[in-house]
């Protein structure tokens, strides 16, 4: 399964996502690969701190805008159960070539107006893929929920209406996704008890589920119906 975190926002959560699922993939016995292609290197950072503490981490390599041509990124995917890309924001020549060779795009958008307004130019980029490409499937990841504000509970209603489905499990704002980060590892292993590792175990598990054909979950249950009516 190759997964690649996309958007054109930065700061909505798609490192620590990928970094978050790759452990978590790791943890499970799986082989995987982290894909940095972002300038920022947020991952690969990541990756010296874990290495320097002597924490379990995925590999980490640095692909750009040509990680889809054969003999990149094709290649070297096959050894793995698990490829997860980290995309740059903006960069629209990285994140077309990480469509390119994704089997599924995840979108995390945080719940707010100017995060759901800039989902529009990463939907035109998975369009613009699935010309290509109809198999690459789409989701939206909701991050950095703020437990029960209006924001928070009405982000799902206005998204589930972009046309691209919204995973059913949602990342909160949590500190330990910052802690974990900076001490170079992942939530699952930094603080297994939090929510925060409760909410990428469910994560990987609606995200195997998803790539294997099954649809988002909808969530219709009263909250939404609630917040529809908002
Ligand atoms: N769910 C979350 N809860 C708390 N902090 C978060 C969460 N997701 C991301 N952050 C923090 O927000 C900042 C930006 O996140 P990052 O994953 O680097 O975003 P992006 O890769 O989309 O630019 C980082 O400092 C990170 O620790
Ligand atoms: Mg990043």
């Amino acid at each position: 399964m190759i997964v690649a975190l996309t958007g054109q926002k930065g700061g909505v959560g798609k490192s620590t996502t990928a970094i978050n699922l790759a452990v978590a993939a790791l943890a499970r016995g799986k082989k995987v690969l982290l894909v940095d292609a972002d300038p920022q290197a947020t991952a690969r950072t990541w990756g010296d701190v874990a290495a320097e503490n002597g924490h379990e981490a995925p590999t980490v390599v640095a692909m750009g805008a040509t990680m889809h041509k054969q003999g990149q990124l094709p290649s070297i995917a096959e050894g793995y159960d698990l490829v997860v890309i980290d995309c740059p924001p903006r960069h629209g020549d990285v994140q077309r070539s990480a469509l390119m060779i994704a089997d599924v795009a995840i979108l995390p958008c945080g719940a707010s107006a100017a995060d759901a307004w800039a989902l529009a130019n990463a939907i035109d980029l998975i369009n613009e893929a699935r010309v290509l490409r109809d198999e690459l499937k789409a989701a939206i990841l909701l991050t950095r929920k703020q437990g029960r504000t209006a924001l928070g509970k009405g982000a799902r209603t206005v998204l589930e209406s972009s046309g691209i489905p919204v995973l059913r499990t949602e990342l909160g704002q949590r500190i330990a996704y910052q802690e974990a980060l900076a001490a170079g590892m992942g939530v699952t292993t930094f603080s297994p008890r939090d929510a925060a590792s409760k909410e990428v175990s469910s994560l990987l598990d609606e995200l195997e589920r998803f790539c294997h054909g099954q649809e988002a979950d909808q969530r219709h249950d009263s909250q939404s119906v609630v917040c529809a009516a908002e």
